[in-house]
């Protein structure tokens, strides 16, 4: 029997899916009509489980004798058991840098559509409101603060940008990085008190799970944007579903939520609010390049040569 890859979330291309299949019979657990049987039915087998953002839970682990090694299609691996996986000795794999640049891109992204009310221009014109007075104004981006949180890869990716519009950009994250010329708040609180975007690209996870709470939000204050592109689970919930209903801030600019793909309904009937179906590495090239990585990672293992991106 072939060995078996199990692949839990649809993210490969069809070119990076062929190569794939020349080695291992391949699993696509979304097209299974009982998930559970096929997995039981298959768990000997199974030596490589490649996900994205779904959970690889311990249990899934544990139910898979042989597995060898998680591929996640993704530079975050927060969706990961990690301790399980040590405990037997499993290789886990991510996707970092290849997908920075276009992750940054989002980010900016979401900082325009907030500032000149980009996405509600669209609408304004499509449901014929234009003839009826103009849009209300937007706010100028030259000259405004930004706070990151978490100075990473991407976070250094959407400062370098920023800076091309002029802002000022301070960061906060666990450690002050001497190499970097931005100014340091050990305290998020008070960075949100100091600027006109919070803008997270953190890694989700136990560290940074509610980060932001209702008092971040409320110093960040009403003229302050919120823009999320790291996880869900960085950023309360229910307190941004407060803030934003208490006009404790300006608005928010969300990728990436804490059910996905299910969003707050509340946030879709709010002006103020932009929302992605979490776009930040959803582009051909770089989704292309994730795959390698992810094949490569999969090939150096089985061949006992080193891993590319180990996590
Ligand atoms: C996307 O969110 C990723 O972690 O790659």
């Amino acid at each position: 029997m072939k060995k078996t890859a199990l692949i839990i979330q649809h993210f490969l291309l069809p070119d990076e899916m062929a190569v794939l299949e020349k080695d291992f019979r391949v699993i696509r657990i979304w097209k299974e009509r009982d998930p559970e049987t096929t997995i039981q039915e298959n768990k000997d087998n199974i030596v490589v489980v490649i996900s994205s953002l779904l959970p690889v839970r311990r249990s899934l682990i544990e139910a898979l004798p042989n597995l060898e090694i998680i591929a996640n299609m993704a530079v975050g691996v927060d969706n990961v058991d990690l301790e399980a996986a040590r405990e037997r000795s499993i290789v886990v794999t991510n996707t970092p840098a290849v997908l920075t640049n276009d992750t940054a891109d989002i980010g900016l992204s979401l900082v325009l559509a907030l500032a000149r009310r980009i996405v509600e221009g669209d609408m304004y014109v499509r449901v014929g409101k234009w003839q009826n007075g103009p849009l209300p104004l937007g706010v100028t981006l030259t000259g405004k603060k930004a706070g990151i949180v978490g100075l990473g890869r991407i976070g250094l990716a959407v400062a370098k940008r920023l800076a091309a519009f002029e802002m000022d950009v301070v960061y906060h994250g666990p450690n002050r990085k001497e190499d970097q010329p931005y100014e340091y708040y050990d305290d998020l609180e008070k960075m949100a008190g100091d600027v006109d975007f919070l803008i997270l690209c953190c890694a989700g996870g136990p560290a940074t799970e509610n980060l932001v709470t209702y008092e971040v939000l409320e110093a960040l204050g009403p003229d302050g944007f919120l823009v999320n592109i790291a996880r869900g689970s960085v950023v309360n919930e229910e307190d941004l579903l407060m803030a934003l209903s208490n006009k404790k801030i300006a608005g928010a600019g969300l990728d990436v939520y804490t059910n996905e793909p299910y969003v707050p309904s509340p946030l879709l009937t709010m002006d103020n609010v932009v929302v992605l179906p979490h776009l930040g590495s959803a582009t051909y090239e770089t989704r292309t390049e994730m795959g390698r990585l992810v094949l490569e990672n999969i090939q150096a293992h089985f061949n006992g040569e080193p891993l590319l991106t180990a996590v």
